[in-house]
C-alpha cells in the first residue's frame, strides 16, 4: 500500500520548485493534493502530472480569507485534510540598513504569516479528527546567519521555532508538526538569484561550493523527506528540524 494511500494533503507554493517536487512525490505516494499556489496557472502546470490527484488551487498566503477559502475549498471536495505542507516562501538578497521595511514586512507576510494563517485555519478539521501533519519549509538560513539575507534568516528562525511551538501544544491531540532547512536547492528560485549578477556561473558554482558535497540539493530529495515526514513511518517525529544540505551544517 503506497504510503499515503487516502491522505489529503494541501501543499502550498506547489506550482514551482520544492513545492512541486512535493506535490508530485505524494500524488505518486497515493494522497490527494491541493496544489496551492499565488500563481494559478503555475499550480495548473503541475496538476499536468497525477491530474486525476492534483487540484490547483489559487491562493495567497498572506491573506487570511484567502486561507479560509483554501480549507474551505479543500473540505468540501475531499471532506478531511490530513497534510499541510507550508512551503510557499520568498526571499530577499539584503542586510539590514539596505532592506526596506516594506520589504522586511513582505517577507515575514509570506514566510511566517503565511504558515501561521493556513495552521490557524486547517489546525480545527484536523484536531477534529485528532489526526494531522504539519510540515514547514524552513532554511538553513532558519539556523544560523547568512550574509545579505536579514529578513529571510529571521522569517525562516520564526519558522523555526513556531514549528517547535505548533509541535508541543498539540502533541497531545494527534497533531505532529516539523521542518524542513534545506540548503540550496535547485529551484527556479537560485536560477532568478544568479541571474542577478554579472557572471551567473561563477555564483552558481560558488554556492555549489558552499555545500561540502559540492552540488546544489535536488527538490525531489527534498520531496522525498517531505514525504517520509508525513507519513506513519515518522509517526514519533514531531518539533523536529530535519537538515538537507549536503552538509553545509556539519561544518
Ligand atoms: P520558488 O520560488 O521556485 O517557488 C515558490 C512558490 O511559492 C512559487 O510558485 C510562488 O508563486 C509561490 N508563492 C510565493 N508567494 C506566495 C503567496 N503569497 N501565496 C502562495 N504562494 C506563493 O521557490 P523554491 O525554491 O521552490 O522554495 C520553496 C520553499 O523552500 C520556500 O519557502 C523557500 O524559502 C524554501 N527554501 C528554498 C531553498 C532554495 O535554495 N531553493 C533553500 C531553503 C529553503
Amino acid at each position: 500500500m503506497p504510503e499515503l494511500a487516502g491522505r489529503i494533503a494541501i501543499v502550498t507554493g506547489a506550482g514551482s520548485g520544492i513545492g512541486r517536487a512535493i506535490a508530485h512525490r505524494f500524488a505518486g505516494a497515493g494522497a490527494a493534493v491541493v496544489a496551492a499556489d499565488l500563481n494559478l496557472a503555475a499550480a495548473e502546470e503541475t496538476a499536468t502530472k497525477f491530474s486525476e490527484q492534483i487540484v490547483p488551487h489559487q491562493v495567497d498566503v498572506t491573506d487570511e480569507p484567502s486561507v479560509q477559502r483554501l480549507v474551505q475549498a479543500t473540505l468540501e471536495r475531499f471532506g478531511q485534510i490530513d497534510i499541510l505542507v507550508n512551503n510557499a516562501g520568498i526571499g530577499t538578497t539584503k542586510d539590514i540598513v539596505e532592506t526596506d521595511l516594506e520589504e522586511w514586512e513582505r517577507v515575514f507576510a509570506v514566510n511566517v504569516r503565511g504558515v501561521f494563517l493556513c495552521c490557524k485555519h486547517a489546525l480545527p478539521s484536523m484536531l477534529a479528527r485528532r489526526h494531522g501533519v504539519i510540515v514547514n519549509m524552513g532554511s538553513v538560513a532558519g539556523l544560523i546567519g547568512l550574509p545579505q539575507r536579514a529578513a529571510y534568516c529571521a522569517s525562516k528562525g520564526a519558522v523555526v521555532t513556531l514549528t517547535k511551538q505548533i509541535a508541543v501544544a498539540y502533541v497531545k491531540q494527534g497533531i505532529r508538526c516539523n521542518c524542513i532547512c534545506p540548503g540550496t536547492v535547485d529551484t527556479p528560485w537560485v536560477e532568478r538569484l544568479v541571474a542577478q549578477v554579472p557572471d551567473p556561473e561563477a555564483a552558481r558554482r560558488a554556492l555549489e561550493a558552499r555545500q561540502p558535497m559540492g552540488r546544489l540539493v535536488l527538490p525531489e530529495e527534498v520531496a522525498a523527506a517531505a514525504l517520509y515526514l508525513a507519513s506513519d513511518d515518522a509517526a514519533a517525529i514531531t518539533g523536529s528540524i530535519l537538515v538537507i544540505d549536503g552538509g553545509w551544517m556539519a561544518q
